[in-house]
């Protein structure tokens, strides 16, 4: 049997080393590398991160088995017994250029559930935290339930390459969206854009392509809170699979989903 009080109680601490040892890179040369094309980085920080948690995890349940981006975690095909999900550093070209607005995020699932989502904000040193059934926090405090808003009046987090090009939704659907809402923003880091709605600083998100360790802490905080996740047909999500997303105060999703994105639910 999992004792989750003490789960919790180590991951806690290993994000707030974790953490430390990222504001202590601030003073050093990063060795930055790129992946799929020039503007997808990765730094030896990110690398450096998901490794101290793979091997914290492997020392302390070697029952678990881990998804990491960076590549330290196990080959499996199925969610079956606990699974953390990690993006050592989501945001990498924030973290490299601004030295802010980048998080760590672990989803941790019991079977095919959500059950722990933690990301961290290691600049502003916010820690969202989400238990399934429980409620979900921010530094403690305890978030309140999601209401519904009007398109009007809403902050929508999108990156405006959505708008511009874009093969998955034409940009004449996109574009009236950007015009009725009161705002977008684009903070360049999943995770902190899904605590973000979490807590209501932002009212809904969307994206065309994110991965599993994008999504897999904050889909479990935002319907916490009573928020509503699928990707951009209104489908659910699967954890383990890369796909579009959509998440937003319940109401909201659906009047973007219905009047918008001309999706049914
Ligand atoms: C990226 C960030 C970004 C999102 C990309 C992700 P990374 O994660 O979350 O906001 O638009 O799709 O890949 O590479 O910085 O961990
Ligand atoms: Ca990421
Ligand atoms: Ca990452």
């Amino acid at each position: 049997m999992t004792n989750w009080t003490e789960l919790d109680q180590n991951v806690r601490t290993w994000i707030q080393e974790a953490g430390e040892r990222i504001r202590q890179s601030f003073k050093t040369e990063l060795n930055i590398k790129t992946k799929s094309n020039r503007n997808d980085l990765v730094t030896d920080m990110d690398e450096a991160t998901e490794h101290f948690f793979t091997e914290k995890i492997r020392n302390t349940y070697p029952d678990h088995q881990i998804l990491g981006e960076e590549g330290y975690g196990d080959d499996f095909k199925e969610l079956s017994g606990i699974t953390w999900i990690i993006d050592p550093i989501d945001g990498t070209m924030n973290f490299v250029h601004q030295q802010r607005n980048f998080a760590i995020s672990i989803g941790i699932y019991d079977g095919e559930e959500g059950k722990l989502g933690y990301i961290y904000d290691v600049v502003h040193d916010e820690l969202y935290f989400a238990n399934k059934g429980h409620g979900a926090y921010m530094n403690d405090v305890k978030l309140p339930g999601l209401e519904p808003v009007p398109v009007q009046d809403a902050i929508v987090a999108l990156n405006a390459l959505w708008v511009t090009e874009n093969k998955r939704i034409d940009r004449t659907i996109l574009a009236p969206l950007v015009k009725d809402v009161r705002g977008t923003r684009s903070y360049g880091s999943a995770a902190i854009e899904l605590a973000y709605v979490a807590s209501g600083r932002l009212d809904a998100y969307l994206t065309m392509r994110l991965a599993p360790w994008d999504f897999a802490a904050g889909k479990i905080m935002i319907e916490e809170v009573g928020g509503i996740v699928t990707d951009l047909n209104g489908d659910p999500l699967n954890p383990l699979n890369k796909s579009s997303l959509f998440v937003g105060k319940p109401g909201l999703h659906q009047t973007i989903l219905t009047d918008y994105l001309k999706r049914k639910i």
